[in-house]
C-alpha cells in the first residue's frame, strides 16, 4: 500500500475519500487551504478511522509549500480534489476561478513531475458534458462548458490528456462525478456549505432542520416524467470508494482515462423531496418557482466504464442517501 496525497481532503468529498483510503490500508497526507472547509473534518476523519492524518494547511498555488510536502513525504500518487466549485460564483469571479483551479493544478503537476510522482486521480464533473449531449452521458462524448467553473474542468482534463501524450510515464484518471449527496454513516462528516446552499440536498436539509423557510423547486415544465429536473444523485461514500479503485487502476495503467462516477439512475427534484420527507419523518415546505438559468432537464450517467475498468458500482439507495444526509444534519445543525 502506498502513500497518497489528497488535495482538498478537508472538503466534502475529500474527507469521505480520506476515510476510505485509510480503511483500505493506504497512508494519507492531506493538503488543504481551508478556504471552503474546516480543520475539524481532519479530526473527525481520525475519529472515524482511529488513524492519524498528516495535515498540511497549504495552498496548492504556493509552489514552495507543495514542494515541502513532496520533500517531507514519499508520495506515490495524488488524488486531486482541491478547487473552487460554485457555478454562480464562477460567473461573477472568473479570474479567481481560473487562477485557483487551473494555476493550482499547474503548480501541483510541475512539482509532481519534479519528484517523479506521475499518478493522479482528478475530480472532474458531469458538467463537462455541457448542454448538447443526449443522456445517458458516455465518456467519449464531446466536452464543453457554459460557465467558468465548467471550463476549468474541461481545460484541466485537456491539460492532463496532453501531458499523457507527451510523457508516457503519467498515469491519469479523470473521474466525472454526477451529483454527490449523503454523508458518512457515523454522522461525523458530511456536506457543510458556507452561507445559503446552492445545491438541492443541503438546501432541503436546512429546510428540514428549520434553518431555511422553504425550498424553491426550479421549474416543473421540463421534458421529464414529472416536469422537474432529473439528476443522477450518488452517495458520497460510494463516490469515495470509487477513488480507491481509481488509484489502484491508475497505478497499473499509463495514459489519460476519463470515467463517470454515477449510478445510472435519474431522480427528479420532487422524487427527492418526497424521499427526504420519508427519511426525516415530516413534510417539507416547498413551492414551484421559475427555472434556474443554465439548468438542463436531465443529467445521468452511463456507468458501465467504471464497472468494466474499476470493478466499481454504486451500492447505496435513494433511501440511504436521504437517511445519511438527515443524520448528519441532525447531529451537526450548525455545520462542523
Ligand atoms: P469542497 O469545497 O467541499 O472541497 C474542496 C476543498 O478544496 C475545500 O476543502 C477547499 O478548502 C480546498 N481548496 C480550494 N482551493 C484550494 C487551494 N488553492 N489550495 C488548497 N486547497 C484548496 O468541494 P467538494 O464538493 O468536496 O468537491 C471536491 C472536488 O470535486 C472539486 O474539485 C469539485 O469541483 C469537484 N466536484 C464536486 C461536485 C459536487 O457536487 N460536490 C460535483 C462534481 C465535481
Ligand atoms: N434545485 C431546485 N432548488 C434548489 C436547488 C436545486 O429545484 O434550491 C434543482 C435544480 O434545478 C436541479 C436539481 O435540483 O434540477 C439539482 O441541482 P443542484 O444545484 O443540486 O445540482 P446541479 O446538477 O445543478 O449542479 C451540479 C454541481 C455543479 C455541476 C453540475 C453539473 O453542483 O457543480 O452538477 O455537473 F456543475
Amino acid at each position: 500500500m502506498g502513500k497518497i496525497l489528497i488535495t482538498g481532503g478537508a472538503g466534502f468529498i475529500g474527507s469521505h475519500a480520506c476515510v476510505e483510503f485509510l480503511e483500505a490500508g493506504f497512508s494519507i497526507v492531506v493538503m488543504d487551504n481551508l478556504s471552503n472547509s474546516k480543520e475539524e473534518s481532519i479530526r473527525r476523519i481520525e475519529k472515524i478511522t482511529g488513524k492519524t492524518v498528516d495535515f498540511y494547511k497549504a495552498d496548492m498555488r504556493d509552489e514552495a509549500a507543495v514542494r515541502t510536502i513532496f520533500e517531507e513525504q514519499d508520495i506515490d500518487a495524488v488524488v486531486h480534489f482541491a478547487g473552487l466549485k460554485a457555478v454562480g460564483e464562477s460567473v461573477a469571479k472568473p479570474l479567481e476561478y481560473y487562477e485557483n483551479n487551473i494555476n493550482g493544478t499547474f503548480v501541483l503537476l510541475k512539482v509532481m513531475r519534479e519528484f517523479g510522482c506521475k499518478t493522479i486521480v482528478f475530480s472532474s464533473s458531469a458538467t463537462v458534458y455541457g448542454m448538447n449531449n443526449p443522456v445517458p452521458y458516455v465518456e467519449d462524448m464531446p466536452t464543453s462548458a457554459t460557465n467558468p467553473y465548467g471550463y476549468t474542468k474541461v481545460m484541466i482534463e485537456q491539460i492532463l490528456h496532453d501531458l499523457c501524450v507527451a510523457d508516457k510515464d503519467f498515469h491519469v484518471v479523470a473521474l466525472r462525478y454526477f451529483n454527490p449527496i449523503g454523508a458518512h454513516k457515523s454522522g461525523l462528516i458530511g456536506e457543510d456549505p458556507n452561507g445559503i446552499p446552492n445545491n438541492l440536498l443541503p438546501y432541503i436539509g436546512q429546510v428540514a432542520v428549520g434553518k431555511l423557510e422553504q425550498l424553491a423547486v426550479f421549474g416543473d415544465d421540463y421534458d421529464t416524467p414529472d416536469g422537474t429536473g432529473v439528476r443522477d444523485y450518488i452517495h458520497v461514500v460510494d463516490l469515495a470508494k470509487g477513488h480507491v479503485s481509481a488509484v489502484n487502476y491508475a497505478m497499473e495503467h499509463e495514459g489519460f482515462m476519463p470515467i463517470n462516477l454515477g449510478t445510472g439512475n435519474g431522480i427528479s427534484v420532487l422524487e427527492m423531496v418526497h424521499a427526504y420527507e420519508k427519511a426525516c419523518g415530516k413534510p417539507l415546505n416547498y413551492r414551484i418557482a421559475d427555472r434556474r438559468p443554465g439548468d438542463i432537464a436531465s443529467s445521468y450517467a452511463n456507468a458501465s466504464r467504471a464497472k468494466e475498468l474499476l470493478n466499481w458500482e454504486a451500492q447505496e439507495t435513494l433511501e440511504t442517501m436521504c437517511e445519511d444526509s438527515w443524520r448528519f444534519m441532525q447531529q451537526n445543525p450548525n455545520g462542523l
